[in-house]
C-alpha cells in the first residue's frame, strides 16, 4: 500500500491540532516532520517538543527527517519524542552506517535522504542496512518548492537496484510532489509521497488527500 505522508511544515500553525486531526480523518497514512537547524538548511522549523505535541494530536506514525548537523546528538531526543522514523542525510553524515543503527536500535525505523544532486550509486554499500530510501525532489529547506525532474530516473534506478538485490527498502520522496505529478513518481517507483503545499495549503485538505491516494491506487 502507497502511503501520503502530509508535511506539518506547511501547516497554519495557529490550527495545528484542527489540520492534524483533519488530514487523519482524510485518510493521510504517516505524518511527516521536517526539523531543520538553519545550519544544514538555511531554515529554522521545529524540535522535539513541537513532534512531541504532535504525536499527542494524532495515532498515525511520524515520519522525521532531520535536516540538522550532528543529528546523533538528538536521535534519542526525537524517539521519545514519538518518531516511528528517522531519516538522516547522506551528505552531512561520515558515519552513516553507526548512525542507522542508532536508530534502528532504539526499534524505530532508519532512512537515508539524498539531496537532488547526490546520485543514488552512493547508496549501494548503506541500501541493504536501511528501511528506507528518501530521494529528496527539491533542495531542502522550504516548503512549496517546485518538483526537479531530474530525480524520477533516480527513483527508477533505485527501485531497480532494490528490486534486483531483492531489499525490503522503500523509497519515499519529498518536495514538490502535487495532484500534477504524484501519479509520475508513483509509477517511477515511489512508495511513500511527502505532501507538505499540495495538502496543507489546499482548499480542501480532504479532497486533496483523496485525490492524491486515488492517483497513486
Ligand atoms: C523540504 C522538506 C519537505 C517539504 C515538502 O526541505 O523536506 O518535506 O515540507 O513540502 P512541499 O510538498 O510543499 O514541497
Ligand atoms: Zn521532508
Amino acid at each position: 500500500m502507497k502511503k501520503i505522508c502530509p508535511s506539518v511544515l506547511s501547516a497554519d500553525f495557529s490550527k495545528l491540532e484542527e489540520e492534524i486531526r483533519e488530514v487523519e480523518a482524510a485518510g493521510a497514512d504517516i505524518i511527516h516532520c521536517d526539523i531543520m537547524d538553519g545550519n544544514f538548511v538555511p531554515n529554522i522549523s521545529f524540535g522535539p517538543s513541537f513532534v512531541s505535541t504532535i504525536n499527542k494530536i494524532t495515532d498515525l506514525p511520524l515520519d522525521v527527517h532531520l535536516m540538522i548537523e550532528n543529528p546523533s546528538k538528538y536521535v534519542y531526543e526525537f524517539y521519545e519524542a514519538g518518531a516511528d522514523y528517522i531519516s538522516v542525510h547522506y551528505e552531512n553524515n561520515i558515519h552513516l552506517h553507526r548512525l542507522i543503527y542508532q536508530i534502528k536500535d532504539l526499534g524505530v525505523k532508519a532512512g537515508v535522504v539524498i539531496n537532488p544532486a547526490t546520485p543514488a550509486n552512493l547508496l549501494m554499500d548503506i541500501l541493504e542496512h536501511v528501511d528506507y530510501v528518501l530521494i529528496m525532489s527539491v533542495n531542502p529547506g522550504f516548503g512549496g518548492q517546485r518538483f526537479i525532474e531530474s530525480v524520477i530516473p533516480k527513483i527508477i534506478q533505485l527501485k531497480t537496484l532494490i528490486n534486483a538485490r531483492n531489499l525490503n527498502c522503500l523509497l519515499e520522496v519529498d518536495g514538490g510532489i502535487g495532484l500534477d505529478n504524484i501519479k509520475q513518481v508513483s509509477d517511477a517507483g515511489a512508495d511513500m509521497f511527502v505532501c507538505g503545499a499540495s495538502v496543507f495549503k489546499s482548499d480542501n485538505k480532504a479532497e486533496a488527500i483523496k485525490k492524491l491516494k486515488e492517483l497513486v491506487s
